[in-house]
């Protein structure tokens, strides 16, 4: 049986939401829970790729994205990866007290903008629980027999969830770094050389992350992928270009809005009723993200490339501005 879509009149409104239910729940490490969410009448689920996402929106209100690390090819379970954050604003918490097996979570999307993009060779490079996407991608990787490594680092090798297994089965791929016994990831050594046919992966904390595009700035540009559970530092000349005062207008509903400096454009448009999904509200899930048809963006996001942004094709209006007097939006 196929997976129900829901419709609804707008742009990025079409999502499946759905209530699943916790199939099965494994501690692989301290501090780690996985989860296996089926659907509670067996029905499949929509398919996904490496790299994808889902929304649990969890009881108190709080939406919260995981990265999905099964096997995509397996329909009737989407597998995520929870670390519990010392500092949790609520979602791994309320995941790691709440979510025993047979318990239930409304689940949205999937969603991904991560994608594993055809390459001869990749470089893989994990930071904690940052392994979840980066997992699924070595899966598919190697199912297609494809050349990669994985250089994945951790507070310590007990805290560092699927290591072990990663490591025995594929010993001569991956190198595992954990900070108490070997310090800082070496990824001088690691990116030193631009290499040709190579895409670079990575995920993890923002330090690792800023550390990633200053190893990668001499390496062609598109070549590093990475991806933010965390919003980005602005630059100054971001923050700069942004006009205080604009209008947007939502051309398929044919309304138009006066946004001011503490207004962002999604709420706007969330308290007109005009239809459009939030869910971080902070720019990293990108699902928010509207189409756009006049006028200059000011990307503030955490999840465009610099390709989509310098294309000024589609904002992510939670935290996005303008540089023009006018945005047209397709909403
Ligand atoms: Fe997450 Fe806008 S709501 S990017």
């Amino acid at each position: 049986m196929s997976a129900p879509a829901v419709t609804a009149p707008s742009a990025n409104v079409h999502e499946f939401t759905t209530e699943l239910t916790v199939r099965q729940r494994s501690t692989p490490v301290e501090g780690v829970v996985v989860l296996d969410l089926a659907h509670p009448a067996d029905e499949e689920l929509p398919r996904w790729g490496p790299g994808a996402h889902i929304d649990l929106m969890l009881d108190d209100g709080v939406t919260r994205q995981y990265s999905l690390c099964g096997d995509p090819r397996d329909a009737g379970v989407w597998r995520i990866g929870v670390l519990l954050e010392t500092h949790s604003r609520g979602g791994s918490q309320y995941v790691h007290e709440k979510l025993h097996e047979g318990a239930t979570v409304r689940v949205r999307g999937p969603r991904n903008h991560f994608p594993l993009v055809d390459a001869l060779h990749y470089k893989f490079v994990a930071g904690g629980i940052g392994i979840t996407p980066i997992s699924a991608m070595i899966e598919a990787v190697q199912r297609a027999g494809g050349d990669w490594t994985l250089l994945y680092g951790g507070r310590t090798r007990a805290s560092m969830a699927f290591a072990e297994d990663l490591a025995e089965r594929y010993p001569s791929r991956v190198t595992l770094w954990p900070q108490d016994e070997r310090g800082l990831l070496d990824l001088k050594s690691l990116l030193e050389k631009p290499q040709d046919n190579t895409l670079v992966y990575c995920c993890g904390p923002e330090p690792l992350l800023a550390a990633m595009e200053q190893q990668c700035a001499h390496w062609p540009s598109g070549v590093l992928h990475i991806e933010r559970f965390a919003p980005r530092a602005q630059s100054a000349e971001e923050t700069a270009e942004a006009l205080d005062h604009f209008e947007v207008v939502c051309q398929r509903s044919g309304a138009s809005f006066e946004i001011g400096p503490e207004q962002s454009v999604l709420e706007v448009l969330e308290e007109s009723d005009i239809p459009i999904l939030g869910s971080c509200y902070e720019g990293v899930c990108g699902t928010c993200e509207a189409k756009v048809l006049e006028g200059i963006p000011a990307h503030r996001d955490s999840v465009l490339t610099d390709a989509e942004r310098a294309s000024c094709e589609v904002m992510m209006p939670c935290v996005s501005r303008s540089r023009t007097e006018r945005l047209v939006l397709d909403l």
